[in-house]
């Protein structure tokens, strides 16, 4: 497996992973899937410190990660918010921790300060995920979404560089 900076050509791949969680999980808090075109949007705003990469074997993507604006307030330009998805038929085969600690490094290289993770419906494989990677849960924002006819709480998680 080889990770690497993510390309406009990995959109089509990076939405089939991303739309299977906002159709069929509460783990995002969209209630459609997106686009192609949404999804090559996404990745044109996400380059240089904010980025994405992605895990591939035999040409085919496994997961990715990215690192997006935290807040538009300057103040707030040292915090980076990431994300980190595996395909569903991969998990739990060290996919996740690798691309984490990889987005980690290159927010540590390019400078930011605090990384932070919003987790969606008490999503233990995440929370261990991030914890793994040196992260702690610094709160818990109790019903602020709905799906799926249910209330969503988000986890905080943080890590400082
Ligand atoms: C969270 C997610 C990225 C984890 O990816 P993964 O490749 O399965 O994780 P890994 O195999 O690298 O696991 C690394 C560690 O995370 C923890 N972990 C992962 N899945 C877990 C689970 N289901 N239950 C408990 N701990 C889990 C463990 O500590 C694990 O280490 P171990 O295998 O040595 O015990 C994956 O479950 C996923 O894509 N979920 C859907 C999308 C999502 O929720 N993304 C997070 C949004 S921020």
């Amino acid at each position: 497996m080889e990770i690497r900076s993510a390309t406009i050509d990995d959109a089509e791949s990076i939405a089939e992973i991303y739309n299977h969680e906002a159709v069929k999980q509460s783990t995002v808090f969209d209630l459609r899937p997106r686009t192609l075109e949404e999804q090559r949007q996404w990745l044109k705003e996400r380059s240089g410190a904010h980025s994405v990469i992605v895990a591939e074997e035999f040409g085919e993507i496994l997961g990715f990660a990215a690192l997006s604006p935290f807040r538009s307030r300057p103040a707030y330009s040292t915090t980076v918010e990431c994300s980190v998805f595996v395909r569903r038929d991969r998990h739990r085969e060290g996919i996740g921790r690798a691309l984490l600690s990889q987005i980690i490094e290159h927010a540590r290289r390019h400078g930011f300060h605090c990384l932070i993770s919003r987790i969606g419906d008490d999503n233990i494989a995440s929370v261990k995920l991030h914890e793994a990677c040196g992260f702690w849960v610094v709160g818990i924002e109790r019903e602020v979404g709905r799906k799926f006819g249910r209330w969503l709480n988000v986890t905080v998680m943080q890590r400082l560089l």
